[in-house]
């Protein structure tokens, strides 16, 4: 595709009041991505003269979010209407342009083809200006589209300015339009602020085009989704909707299985090979790309990590820019922090934490553990809680674990520290010093078993719950004697001799 007699201006100064937020407008995401690099990059793919952008409010944040793609950008300050845009964007576009598309920033559902085919019919009508229009079932919030007996447009009327008869219209003004600029100009220098916002309308440049005499036309959008408007939270959330709709649909047609796919939440930029499944409420997000034959079971969510084919991910994961090689199991309820490579066959199962480690091919770590600052040689067996003690309250130190090593349950490898090929560490370990290959490392108290000692004490215990049987007294005296006896019995003295003896 490729529009070189076409500049595209995406309009994106304005607050948006309407969302009551800090945020500019703009700047709000739905889809994965923010508005205006949406229409950012539905407007580059045309391939057109130039993009540029009319930035304003919170211009540089707009602006930082936008150069990296390649746009131009104009600032409109104050900003005074969507005309008062225009007029700003005219001092940054190409001399030579001949004609515009003009796109606002607030609606990013809009796809290429259809700003294509919006600028080819604009160009073989020969109109001054051509609006990408829409039928909808309410119209309320959008400008009216008024079509003359002949079928052309005579103009656009906000929605606060609508007669009664005109308020039954239901073809709205996308904000969607191509202009033969040598024609807009001169109207732009003729628009008047007289709104209720005292503000310079670009859809009052329609009637003033058809006063002089020239020609406006309306194409009728076939979907009318694409033109949605984000005004308010609201439409935020429907434009949302609709873009996960669309990316789910992308991932279905290329073989990929979804379970409720409305729970299902996949960013535009991830990819899924086929035959892979995705549970119900999992959220594919960022940069991530999944293999083919994968399994992401419910409630996980995946963010710019890479999982290779056959991967398996139990129910209730959190991975984060992680790389999962081919067969790979975690879960369910695993935590993958950040930077944790696991290679082929390896696992880690429940409630296993693990943060920028190197888990070798078919290492196992199935429970209740924590890996920080590991590397963690091939086939090695984690056992249940253990915990690499990585920090020292100052600095991260490392733990490194060499192949085919056996970790006992419950070990605390204080790091930096270092455990060789084939070693084994006894259950209940803290070590602390490293670990040679093949040796046992072992460090925690020595067992002492005392044998009849737990018999001892259940008769010593039987034998005071004897002594302490008295005839009742009256109440009172009664409970101050048990708080007395309660002191000096031979239950507790026969009790305290006995942990003496221990
Ligand atoms: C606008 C149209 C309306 C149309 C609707 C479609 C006007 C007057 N009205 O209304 O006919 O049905 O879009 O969604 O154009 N902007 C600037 N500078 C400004 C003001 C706005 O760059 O001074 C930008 C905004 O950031 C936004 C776009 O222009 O991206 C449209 O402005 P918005 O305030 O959303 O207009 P609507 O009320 O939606
Ligand atoms: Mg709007």
């Amino acid at each position: 595709m490729s529009l070189p007699d076409f500049t595209v201006v995406i309009l994106a100064a304005g607050k948006g009041t309407r969302l009551r937020s800090r945020l500019a407008k703009v700047l709000h995401r739905a889809g994965g991505r923010s508005l205006v690099e949406h229409v950012a990059q539905a407007s580059l793919r045309l391939k057109p003269r130039a993009v540029t952008v009319v930035i304003g409010h919170q211009a540089e944040d707009v602006n930082a979010l936008l150069s990296p793609l390649g746009v131009r950008t104009a600032i409109q300050e104050p900003q005074r209407g969507t005309g008062h845009a225009m007029l700003v964007a005219r001092r940054a576009l190409p001399a030579t342009a001949k004609f515009a598309l003009v796109v606002p920033g607030d609606a990013p559902l809009v796809r290429t083809e259809t700003l294509a085919a919006l600028a080819r019919a604009h160009q073989e009508s020969g109109a001054a200006a051509s609006i990408l229009s829409a039928k909808l079932a309410n119209p309320s919030g959008y400008g009216r589209i008024v079509r003359a007996d002949d079928g052309s447009v005579s103009a656009i009327v906000e929605d606060a300015a609508l007669t009664p008869e005109q308020r039954g219209i239901r073809e709205i003004n996308s904000s969607i339009y191509a202009f033969t600029l040598a024609k807009l100009w001169p109207c732009l220098a003729r628009l008047k602020p007289t709104n209720v916002h005292r503000e310079l309308y670009l859809t009052d440049a329609i009637a003033i085009l058809r006063q002089q005499g020239d020609l406006v036309v309306a194409e009728l959008v076939s979907d009318a989704e694409e033109v949605l408007g984000c005004n308010t939270r609201a439409d935020l959330s429907l434009v949302d909707l609709a873009f996960r709709r669309r990316k789910r649909a992308e991932l279905m047609d290329g073989g990929v299985t979804i379970q409720l796919p409305g729970t299902v939440v996949v960013d535009p930029d991830v990819t899924v090979g086929a035959d892979t499944i995705l549970g119900a409420g999992v959220q594919l997000l960022g940069r991530t790309r999944v293999g083919s034959g994968c399994e992401i079971q419910a409630g996980s969510i995946i963010i710019d990590s890479t999982l290779d084919d056959g991967v398996l991910v139990k129910p209730y994961c959190y991975i984060n820019a992680s790389q999962l090689a081919a067969n790979t199991q975690t879960g369910p309820f695993a935590h993958l922090r950040f930077a944790v490579r696991m290679m082929k066959d390896a696992r880690l199962g429940n409630f296993v934490e693990a943060k920028n480690s190197v888990l070798g091919e078919g290492v196992k770590a199935m429970h209740l553990t924590y890996l920080g600052d590991a590397n963690v040689g091939s086939h090695t067996n984690v056992g249940a809680g253990t915990i690499t003690c990585n920090y020292d309250g100052v600095a991260k130190h490392p733990t490194t674990i060499g192949r085919r090593v056996f970790i006992g349950s419950d070990t605390a490898l204080v790091a930096p520290v270092k455990v060789g090929d084939g070693a084994y560490i006894g259950a209940g370990s803290v070590i602390t010093e490293n670990v040679p290959p093949n040796a046992l490392g072992l460090a925690r108290g020595r067992q002492v078993n005392k044998p009849g000692w737990a018999t001892a004490r259940r008769k010593a215990v039987a034998k005071s719950a004897k002594h302490s049987k008295h005839p009742p007294r009256s109440r009172k005296s009664a409970s101050r004697s048990r708080v007395r006896g309660a002191k000096s019995s031979p239950l507790r003295k026969r009790a305290a001799k006995a942990s003496r003896a221990r």
